[in-house]
């Protein structure tokens, strides 16, 4: 019945097994007994699920014709485009060629790029530890992954495997998609300096004498970063700099930006120092949109763009996601100072949703059951074990990084 290249299509989900595991263990020895840091969405204190009432509030007044009817257009309603291009770039809009088309989340954008980037049988690069959705979608567009080394020996961006892979890739099809996950990495937690940004526009510019590249950089998190709203986003001026063979596309969310997972209310902003990249990148994207989802749920994003046109209303909102940036920081630090003093070996966290475990693949499976044991439930990655310091409160953390190392040992 299957078409043949759907034939071998089976996601194996370890995150729903182990979320499983840790919610039967809280029923059977109690939610006292049990350390659940499985959980990718932020969570209070409480441990209750987080919904920012200044957002709640706006999406409970808005108009019944906000959210019923069609989106204005395929690519989106104008205001939301306006709104999510002014506040994924800040005051870098006005350096570049922009454009942008709302997604169903930032997921969306994604698998809108893959597709519209590379053919079939073509190569995708990404990082070696990452988010692991990017393997699904591309599969889905019949695309090959090939990684770069996220970390050298120093626990910095390895530039170097990212050109190494870069350019066997240009060399190899002409053309190059790569993802860079950054601002707050997932699942490590990092975030690069704007010199290591400057290293990969390097790259990009050296490259793109050979053929286009193209740089999908998925900032889903960007908005947990604690250098704060503009800090955040300077390493973008970096981009004036590109060769006009280059596109850079920011996969953006309001899943955790507004904390509004549910809504499925994302975009793709895309920016060039040539226009006619911005041009052929919108005329692609319009069919995808119109020939994949038709269009975006309205009421979502005229949430976005109701709270972001009005500055009571964003001040508010960034009161509020920036108490859980301190809150996150204070999570992070209770983990972090543990972790050293029992030298329990970490990937470089800066800020946001994870920290991640160094553990060889090897041992994965191994130290995730004798933590299971302890009735402790992380989630296994690529090349370490995930830590969601963003569902699990203080007191959870507090002591558990020297239980993990004792466990692990
Ligand atoms: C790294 C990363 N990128 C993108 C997304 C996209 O999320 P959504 O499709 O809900 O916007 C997520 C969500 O978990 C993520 O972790």
């Amino acid at each position: 019945m299957l078409a043949k290249r759907s034939e071998d299509k089976n996601i194996v989900d370890t995150v729903f097994t182990m979320v499983k595991k840790a919610s039967d263990a809280k029923l059977k020895y109690g939610e006292d007994k049990v350390v659940d840091v499985t959980i990718g969405a932020l969570c209070d204190e409480d441990g209750k699920f987080t919904i920012f009432d200044s957002v709640s509030e706006v999406y409970k007044n808005l108009n019944k014709m906000d959210i019923a009817p069609y989106a204005e257009s395929f690519i989106g309603n104008n205001d939301y485009l306006r709104e999510i291009k002014s506040w994924v770039l800040g005051d870098h809009e006005e350096k570049f060629n922009v454009g942008a088309i709302a997604t169903p989340g930032g997921s969306g954008s994604v698998s809108s790029t893959l597709k519209n980037i590379l053919d079939a049988g073509e190569t995708l690069l990404i990082p070696n530890i990452g988010w692991g959705p990017y393997k699904i979608m591309a599969k889905e567009h019949d695309l090959k992954i090939e990684t770069y080394e996220l970390f050298n020996e120093k626990d910095e961006f390895n530039i170097e495997s990212f050109r190494e892979k870069s350019s066997k890739i240009m060399k190899l099809q002409g053309k190059v998609l790569v993802i860079i996950n950054d601002p707050c990495h997932n699942p490590t937690g990092y975030s690069m300096s704007k010199s290591e940004w400057e290293s990969v526009v390097k790259v990009m510019n050296d490259l793109s004498e050979d053929g286009n590249f193209i740089l999908l950089n998925d900032v889903a998190y960007i908005d947990y970063s604690v250098k704060g709203y503009e800090e955040s986003r300077k390493y973008m001026e970096s981009f004036t700099n590109l060769s006009p063979k280059n596109l850079v596309v920011f996969a953006f969310s309001c899943s955790k930006t507004l904390t509004k997972y549910g809504l499925r209310v994302g975009g793709s902003v895309f920016i060039s120092n040539e226009k006619k990249n911005i041009d052929d990148y919108m005329r692609a994207n319009e069919f995808t949109c119109r020939g994949v989802w038709s269009n975006v749920p309205k009421g979502g994003m005229k949430l976005f763009s109701t709270i972001q046109s009005n500055k009571t209303l964003r001040d508010k909102l960034t009161e509020e996601r920036d108490g859980y940036v301190k809150l996150l920081e204070k999570r992070s630090k209770i983990f972090l100072e543990e972790a050293k003093e029992v030298g329990l070996e970490v990937y470089p966290y800066k800020e946001g949703f994870f920290i991640t475990l160094k553990i060889e693949n090897e041992k994965i499976k191994e130290s995730i059951e004798k933590l299971n044991h302890e009735n402790i439930y992380p989630i296994q990655v690529a090349h370490g074990i995930r830590i969601a310091i963003c569902g699990s409160p203080s007191k959870k953390l507090e002591g558990l990084a020297k239980k993990i190392k004792k466990v692990i040992a």
